[in-house]
């Protein structure tokens, strides 16, 4: 098969062997596959033959030999740990779901990663989000513009920080859009940040009382933070998210992403859809953060 593969020259489509599924795998033919801000840093980092790839969407080719999971020819959407960007992908049934008809793999492709950190985030705020007031940073971002969707979609009052002056489609959806965390009106009992730096210490002196502000960004650069940051913010916690430790397995959760992704009521931005021989084009135009959603390549 052929599948993208990294070297210190870049990464691109190499033949590789297939895939030899475990008991508990599926083998997949990859139809789509999104690019995540995080395996941009991956892709400098591991330029050994690595194989990367975490978002995938396609069809079942070979049900998993114990028995779980989806039969051949079920379309399902996946995150795997690697080597996702590629024809084929063995997947553990535990880290897939069956799609909806009506949601399509390009649009599957863009849920895993950022929507399930989202998704998840979110819960940190407590459980009810039902007329809870939400702000969440990065608000154009694959994560940051899909959390607004869930949080609406749960009943919360919504408030987007982004710097994209492009913020109809936030405004359209229902959010509450400023362009600074400093400006956004009162407190919140959730805060999720995906800018990092010195949003961090805007974004905790928005937190009301015993909420919560979420940590997500993978940004390198450091705020400093004390004690008398808390003033006003009494009893407030910060959560630091890290995807890779969570500890229920994505399957349940990519489920209940992709029946949203069905009834309506989540709609995943994709900047760009194009097929995979123009990978260099979309790991650049997201490097130079040119692109307002999800990258996503088409297989084959
Ligand atoms: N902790 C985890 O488990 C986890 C999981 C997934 C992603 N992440 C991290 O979360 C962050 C968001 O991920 P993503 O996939 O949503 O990335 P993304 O699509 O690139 O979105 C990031 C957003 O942050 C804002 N932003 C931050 N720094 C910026 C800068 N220097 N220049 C311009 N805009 C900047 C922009 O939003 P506005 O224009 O709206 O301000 C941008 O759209 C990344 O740092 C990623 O590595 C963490």
């Amino acid at each position: 098969m052929r599948a993208i593969v990294n070297t210190s020259e870049g990464a691109g489509i190499a033949v590789v062997d297939d895939p030899r599924p475990g008991r508990n795998e599926a083998l997949v033919a990859v139809r789509a596959f999104s690019l995540n801000r995080g395996e941009l840093a991956l892709l400098e980092a591991r330029t050994e033959q690595w194989r990367p790839g975490q978002d995938v969407a396609g069809v079942v080719v070979e049900a998993a030999a114990d028995g779980s999971g989806p039969v051949a020819g079920s379309r399902v959407v996946a995150l795997v740990e690697q080597s996702g960007w590629a024809e084929l992908a063995a997947v553990p049934t535990d880290r897939l779901a069956v799609l909806p008809d009506e949601v399509g793999v390009e649009q599957a492709a863009a849920l895993p990663l950022a929507g399930l950190t989202a998704l998840r985030t979110l819960r940190l705020g407590g459980g009810d989000l039902l007329g809870r007031r939400v702000l969440v940073t990065g608000a154009s971002g694959a994560v940051g513009g899909t959390q607004v969707q869930l949080a609406i979609a749960a009943g919360a009052e919504v408030t987007a920080v982004t710097a994209t002056p492009h913020h109809q489609d936030l405004l359209r959806r229902g959010a509450a859009v400023v362009d600074d965390p400093a400006t956004a009106g009162g407190l919140y009992t959730l805060v999720a940040d995906w800018v990092g730096g010195a949003s961090v210490a805007a974004a905790l002196d928005k937190v009301a009382p015993h909420g919560t502000l979420v940590l997500g960004s993978g940004s390198a650069v450091k705020t400093p933070i004390n004690i008398y940051d808390f003033f006003g913010h009494e009893g407030a916690r910060i959560v630091g998210y890290l995807s890779y430790a969570h500890p229920e397995p994505p399957g349940p959760d990519l489920a209940t992403l992709a029946r949203l992704v069905a009834a309506g009521r989540l709609d995943p931005v994709l900047g760009l859809v194009t097929s995979w021989t123009r990978l260099h084009d979309a790991i650049t135009a997201l490097a130079q953060r040119r692109l307002t959603g999800k990258a996503v390549l088409t297989v084959g």
